[in-house]
């Protein structure tokens, strides 16, 4: 019986069209594959092997940090640091740029990641998910600075993310459309089954943290209450609600389905414009969504255009279908 397509396969051949590639992004996004495998087996076992709860540090950000967003990042570190094809790694749970440590050679890309996304859902067993992002190294062989990271959305050379949900999915794009990939635990490999996938243009189901609202600027407050007026409102038609609180599982159920997906600037600090953080989460999943026919703005403008001034920078975004972010844009 053929195995279908696998992820390295697909690698291989979607690489052999560039001409002068040298294997070394073929190789990079191996071992990336092999921390997510690690991460699926860790997440999956949780209670057994007694990786659930939270720790007493706080990340950057002053999240409290669970278990799983140390031990995640440090399986991201230790697959990606040894093979010389990075020249750093930045995460959310590190506070500064990740030096390659000098006993590895240094590479041309630079890795950026949420190595757990969602993970305050990680103790209640609801999905969870690692976005990472790849970007070239400005100096190939030199370790990079932090500046050295701050470019904007439209110059990664490659993003995705895995869902450790029902199945573990990995889902990437280089540029050249999206993909999806299924997990096959009985032979440990990913294998091609979402060839393609596209983000309905229309949709009429939206995601927001509605306890936010009383935070909410005028178009979000517009929008939001024109969808909850229904049939009866200017939309002339009902829409369903969803908030699961993992970003990835957000991108994935709206890549599939359809929908919108809005964590907008509020006014309850104004020193935070919007919760999500441009690098490792905004970024990569604004490039996903416009690789499936899809929108990702931050009200005003598009997040890949973004240029980051800081690692931790945090975005407001809205995502999604094509028609609706259109009208979110509109009110604005
Ligand atoms: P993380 O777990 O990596 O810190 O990210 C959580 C993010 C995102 O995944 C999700 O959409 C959002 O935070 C949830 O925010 P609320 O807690 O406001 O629901
Ligand atoms: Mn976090
Ligand atoms: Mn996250
Ligand atoms: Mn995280």
């Amino acid at each position: 019986m053929h195995t279908g397509t696998t992820l390295t396969q697909f690698i291989i051949e979607d690489q052999r069209k560039i001409a002068g590639a040298s294997g070394d992004f073929t190789a990079l996004l191996n071992d990336i594959v092999t921390a997510i495998k690690t991460i699926s087996n860790e997440v999956n076992r949780g209670a057994l092997i007694g990786v659930m709860g939270a720790l007493d540090t706080q990340n950057v950000q002053g999240e409290t940090q669970k278990k799983l967003d140390v031990i995640t990042n440090e399986i991201m570190i230790s697959n990606n640091e040894w093979a010389g094809h990075l020249a750093g790694m930045a995460s959310e749970e590190m506070d500064d740029v990740y030096s390659i440590p000098k006993q590895y050679p240094l590479g041309k890309y630079l890795l950026v990641f949420d190595p757990l996304d969602g993970s305050s859902n990680v103790d209640i067993n609801i999905s969870v998910g690692t976005i990472f992002s790849i970007l070239r190294a400005p100096t190939a062989g030199q370790a990079a600075s932090m500046s050295d990271f701050l470019q904007p959305g439209t110059k990664q050379v490659c993003a995705g993310y895995a869902l450790y949900g029902s199945s573990t999915m990995l889902v990437l794009t280089t540029g050249n459309g999206v993909n999806g990939f299924t997990l096959d635990r009985n032979i440990g490999e990913f294998v091609l089954t979402h060839p393609g996938m596209k983000i309905p243009e229309d949709t009429r189901e939206f995601a927001i943290n509605a306890s936010n609202q009383r935070f909410w600027e005028a178009p979000i407050q517009r929008y939001v209450s024109e969808c909850l007026a229904g049939t009866t409102g200017p939309r002339g038609r009902d829409f369903n609600m969803r908030w699961v609180a993992s970003m990835v599982a957000e991108v994935h159920r709206i890549l599939t389905r359809g929908g919108i997906f809005m964590y907008p600037r509020d006014t309850r600090d104004p020193s935070k414009p919007g919760r999500l953080r441009l690098m490792y989460e905004a970024s990569p999943m604004s490039f996903i969504v416009e690789q499936a026919g899809g929108l990702s703005i931050t009200g005003h403008e598009r997040i890949l255009g973004v240029v980051p001034e800081s690692l931790h920078q945090r975005v407001p975004v809205i995502l999604g279908s094509k028609n609706e972010v259109e009208i979110v844009q509109k009110y604005h």
